[in-house]
């Protein structure tokens, strides 16, 4: 009795979920097995017979089970709504087995277990009614990813080399204007002195205000120093009665080579360099000898000076000067 009851229920439950979703479900129950767990096995079955048809085509005693179309048909039409109304009678038909499992014992769990068959079945069928809309991207986006480069890619790369390019130029013209120029005979060019200019070494100094330097002779060749105090940069003066440089500001004082005497200066006079020019060609210039500053050699009386006033040599520290007088 209690199974027909349960027949009774499974049919009802079928119907029902059929009815929602509109499809007209005809329910056709393998022949019962006469002896124990008939209807749980029985429900085992159609439940197998729905999810996995080709499982039941492989066993002969479900084969009537399998030439029963509709449910599946239904779900390959109507993939949302099939799902989610199969589960529901695979839901309702567990439920029911549960009921008849106070009578037939261990055929539960046979009973539950196709329930959670027919539910990876019914994603297959509606991934393939309806295929994925992003299928379609990841193609495209695959064939994007073919070895080179697209379009797109080559007109990015072509804009970016265009752009630097114009930049570097742009980059180029402004440190060519903006480069600092001097024409000879202003400060920072070259002043060209005939060599009967420079005053004997026993004579002062001959000083040229545009060029900011003073012109002295010395035993090791010709200086032109740099008119500013190496302290805070004042002008320093030439006192011929001391036969030294003084600056008028703290004190400091340079010997007539620009050496460093006594004060707060730091070091001794700076220099500019001094070029020789001879038949066109440079043949001697001022040089930094690292712990001192070597003056151009003069090879005759043929040559002329040109002071780079915009080469200036630092002085040296006043503990390398040989003048200094508070050692
Ligand atoms: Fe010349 Fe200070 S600036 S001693």
């Amino acid at each position: 009795m209690a199974n027909e009851q349960w027949q009774a229920r499974v049919e009802r439950a079928q119907q029902m979920a059929a009815a929602r979703r509109g499809v007209d479900v005809e329910v056709m129950l393998p022949p019962r097995q006469p002896g124990a767990g008939a209807p749980a096995t029985g429900g085992a079955a159609a439940h197998a017979a729905e999810a996995e048809p080709a499982t039941t085509a492989a066993q002969p005693a479900q084969s009537t089970v399998v030439a029963e179309p509709t449910p599946v048909a239904a779900v390959e039409s109507a993939p949302a709504p099939a799902s989610s109304a199969a589960q529901r009678v695979a839901e309702a038909k567990a439920r029911a087995a549960s009921k008849g499992s106070s009578s037939n014992g261990g055929a539960t769990a046979a009973a539950v277990a196709p329930t959670t068959v027919a539910t990876p079945s019914a994603a297959p069928a509606r991934s393939a009614a309806t295929p994925a809309p992003a299928t379609a991207e990841r193609a495209e986006a695959q064939e994007v990813g073919q070895p080179g480069i697209n379009r797109r890619e080559f007109m990015t790369y072509a804009w970016g080399a265009a752009l630097g390019l114009l930049t570097l130029e742009i980059g180029v013209a402004s440190y060519a204007f903006m480069y600092p120029r001097f024409r000879a005979g202003e400060f920072g060019g070259a002043f060209p002195v005939p060599l009967g200019e420079i005053p004997p070494a026993d004579a002062g100094p001959n000083g040229n205000t545009t060029g900011k330097f003073w012109l002295v002779d010395t035993a090791e060749g010709p200086k032109a120093l740099y008119m500013v105090c190496t302290h805070l940069g004042c002008l320093y003066k030439w006192e011929p009665s001391n036969f030294r440089f003084e600056c008028p500001c703290h004190g400091s004082m340079f010997n007539h080579d620009g050496h460093y005497i006594l004060g707060p200066a730091p070091r001794s006079l700076d220099q500019f360099v001094i070029e020789v020019v001879q038949n066109g060609q440079v043949v001697s210039s001022t040089e930094d000898a690292g712990d001192r500053i070597v003056p151009p050699q003069v090879p005759g009386p043929d040559v002329e000076l040109l002071i780079q006033t915009g080469r200036r040599i630092v002085g040296k520290s006043k503990d390398l000067s040989p003048a200094r007088a508070d050692a």
